[in-house]
């Protein structure tokens, strides 16, 4: 991948960012209608902090990290317009988010996926893979 093809994109921790922004990119990462959700409040309240990734169209990347505010933070949400993927976006989310959550104070930042993801999220983010547990609620 060239670099500059990076060089093109902005990268913000806690940038500003519309819930219809976040909204439409969310829709067509996980194939769903576009909703109404009121990402701001839920980010203010619950997060430590999101990675917005902007090229001169708009909004083509997105991470969510909530936390315990202790120890232990989350990825959840990372989202990558269909147009921008396979360009190094994703794993600059990921850098980011894991240099702000170190700031923080943070010792674990954590993630689970499906096991297509096993490259994206080990081979090229860093992960290291663990033993986990996941229990479907509804
Ligand atoms: C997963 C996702 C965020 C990756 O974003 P991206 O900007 O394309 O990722 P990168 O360009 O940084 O990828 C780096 C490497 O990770 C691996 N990788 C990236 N996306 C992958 C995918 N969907 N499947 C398998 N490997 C993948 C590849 O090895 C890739 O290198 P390559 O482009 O040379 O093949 C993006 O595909 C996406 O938004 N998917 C839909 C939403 C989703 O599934 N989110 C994860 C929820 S757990």
């Amino acid at each position: 991948m060239p670099s500059s093809d990076l060089e093109s994109i902005l990268i913000e921790w806690r940038g500003s960012v519309s819930n219809h922004e976040i909204n439409v990119l969310h829709a067509e990462a996980f194939d769903h209608p576009i909703l109404d959700d009121d990402w701001n409040e839920q980010l203010q309240r619950l997060s430590l902090g999101w990675v917005t990734a902007r090229d001169d169209q708009g909004l083509v990347g997105f991470v969510n990290i909530v936390w315990d505010r202790r120890a232990h933070a989350f990825v959840v949400d990372i989202a990558v317009a269909s147009r921008a993927r396979h360009r190094g976006i994703g794993v600059q989310l990921i850098q980011t988010a894991r240099g702000y959550t170190t700031d923080a104070g943070c010792e674990w930042l954590h993630v689970d996926f499906e096991e297509h993801l096993h490259d994206f999220y080990l081979n090229a983010c860093g992960f290291f893979p663990t033993t986990a547990g996941l229990m479907h609620l509804r």
